[in-house]
């Protein structure tokens, strides 16, 4: 099994990457990480977005901006983890996203216009922390689990969040060990 870590997790002493580091400890086999901090994807303009559709309409699948997309659409699972900022997550994030989304490498369109998986993932797990409460507005885990299953059509997505974590009387390290132990990777 062929595991993807995306790493979106900023500070040096992230929660979201201890609890992300607690799912990927669940999982066998090899694990490939791609830290978006030290990735620095920038977002598409102009340029690149020329570029990248001269490249697709050549069918020319091996320039370095397509790396990311095939990376992606060649693991079993993705590990998404991301803080939880803004009521979603880091633009870094959203970078990466425009990244990966390629049609013609994570999916495409049918004659009737609608997306086709192309990619081999079967699963998603997003790991994410908040602050204050997230009810009604994690836009985070409904934007990651909307395009997974819509647009790249992947089966599974599951979210796990610890939240209230700054705010005063609550436990953050109880709170993280509770979410922890709820996490059940057998979907
Ligand atoms: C730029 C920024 C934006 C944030 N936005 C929110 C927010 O919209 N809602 C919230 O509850 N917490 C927000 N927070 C607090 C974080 O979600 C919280 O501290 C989280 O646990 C940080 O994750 P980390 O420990 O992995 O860095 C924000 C924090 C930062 C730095």
């Amino acid at each position: 099994m062929k595991t993807l870590f995306v790493n979106a997790c900023v500070r040096p002493e992230s929660r979201t990457l201890k609890l992300a580091k607690h799912v990927l400890a669940k999982l066998d086999g090899e694990v490939q990480e791609v830290n978006l901090e030290k990735e620095n994807i920038q977002p598409l303009n102009l340029d690149t977005l020329m570029q990248r559709d001269a490249l697709l309409k050549e069918k020319n699948y091996d320039a370095e901006m397509l790396k990311y997309a095939k990376q992606f659409a060649a693991a079993d699972t993705v590990v998404i983890a991301a803080p939880f900022w803004d009521l979603s997550f880091p633009a870094m994030l959203k970078n990466y996203i425009e990244a990966v989304t390629v049609n013609g490498i994570t999916f495409t369109y049918s004659e009737e216009g609608f997306p086709v998986s192309l990619n081999n993932i079967k699963k998603v797990i997003y790991v994410t922390t908040a602050g204050g409460p997230t009810t009604g507005m994690d836009y985070g885990c409904e934007y990651i689990t909307g395009i997974c299953q819509k647009l790249y059509g992947i089966p599974e997505v599951k979210c796990y969040k610890a939240e209230m974590l700054d705010v005063i009387g609550f436990d953050a390290d109880e709170i993280l060990a509770k979410v922890m132990e709820e996490i059940d990777l057998t979907m």
